[in-house]
C-alpha cells in the first residue's frame, strides 16, 4: 500500500439534512476502526446540510467540505456564500471548479482562480477540479486543456500556500449517469501530466507533495485497479459512495481490509 490514500464524496444536489446526517453518522461509524494514518476521508454535502454535517463530524475521522464558495468576504453578491460564513460553521474544505459548475453553470478558469486564492488565504483545504470534455479528448487536446486549467486555476498561488492544496482529475465524459470511467492507464497518463505541471510550477519538493485524486464513475469494480496506479493518490466518488456501506466497502477493498 502507498502512503496515505484519499477518499471523498461529493453528494451534489442530493440528500436532505436528514439524509446527510444519517449518511455522515453511518460513514463515521463504519470506518472508525480504520487508521487515519492510512486514509483521509471527506464528504462534500449540499449547502443547507453543511452546518449539521460539521456539527456531527468527528474531526479525527472526517473532513467536511463545501461544493462552492464566493471569492469575497462580503458584498453585493446575491446567491453567493462567503469564506467567513463557511468558516463560521466549521467547514474544512472548499471544492473549486467541479465540472458541473464549469459546464452546467458556466464558471470560468478566471473565476476558479479567484476562488482558489481566496480559499487558500482563508486556510481551507482547497480541492481544485480539472478535466477535459469528450470533444476536447476527441481532438487530442486533453493534456493541453488540463495544463491550461491548472495554469489559470493556480495563477498567483505561491509555494507557501501549498500545504492545503489538493487536485482532482475528473474527466467530464467520465462523470455521472452517462459517464464512462476512465481506464486506469488513461487516468494515470493524465495524472502524470498534472504532476509534471505542478512540479514545473512549484519545484520538485513542493510539487510532489500535492495529492492528486481521480474522480468519474469510480465504483467497486474499478476502485482497486485505479488506486494501484502510481500517480493516483485518492478517489473522489459520486454515486457509488452515496450509500455509506458501499463507500465503506470501496475503502476497505482499496486498503485490502
Ligand atoms: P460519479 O462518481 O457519480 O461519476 O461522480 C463523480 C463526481 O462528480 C465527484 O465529484
Amino acid at each position: 500500500m502507498k502512503k496515505k490514500f484519499y477518499f471523498g464524496t461529493n453528494t451534489k444536489m442530493y440528500k436532505t439534512i436528514k439524509d446527510t446526517r444519517a449518511f455522515v453518522s453511518e460513514l463515521q461509524e463504519l470506518t472508525k476502526d480504520i487508521s487515519r494514518d492510512d486514509i483521509t476521508l471527506f464528504v462534500i454535502p449540499s449547502y443547507t446540510t453543511l452546518k449539521d454535517a460539521n456539527e456531527l463530524k468527528n474531526e479525527d475521522l472526517l473532513m467536511i467540505g463545501a461544493q462552492n464558495m464566493g471569492w469575497e468576504e462580503q458584498g453585493q453578491f446575491t446567491g453567493e456564500i462567503s469564506p467567513l460564513m463557511l468558516q463560521e460553521i466549521g467547514t474544512d474544505l472548499i471544492m473549486v471548479g467541479h465540472s458541473e459548475r464549469r459546464h452546467v453553470l458556466g464558471e470560468t478558469d478566471e473565476q476558479e482562480n479567484k476562488k482558489v486564492i481566496c480559499a487558500l488565504n482563508h486556510n481551507f483545504t482547497t480541492l481544485l477540479c480539472v478535466g477535459e470534455t469528450e470533444e476536447q479528448k476527441e481532438y487530442g487536446i486533453s493534456e493541453e486543456i488540463i495544463r491550461i486549467q491548472l495554469k489559470k486555476g493556480l495563477y498567483g498561488v505561491t509555494k507557501e500556500m501549498l500545504d492545503k492544496l489538493w487536485i482532482a482529475y475528473e474527466p467530464v465524459w467520465a462523470i455521472g449517469v452517462n459517464g464512462k470511467p476512465a481506464t486506469k492507464e488513461y487516468a494515470e497518463q493524465i495524472h502524470i501530466v498534472i504532476r509534471e505541471t505542478l512540479v514545473e510550477f512549484f519545484g520538485e519538493e513542493a510539487g510532489e507533495q500535492i495529492p492528486i485524486l481521480y474522480g468519474g464513475s469510480v465504483n467497486r469494480e474499478n476502485a482497486v485497479p485505479l488506486s494501484r496506479m502510481e500517480h493516483i493518490d485518492g478517489l473522489f466518488i459520486g454515486r457509488s459512495a452515496w450509500q455509506a456501506d458501499n463507500f465503506n466497502a470501496i475503502i476497505r477493498d482499496v486498503l485490502g481490509l
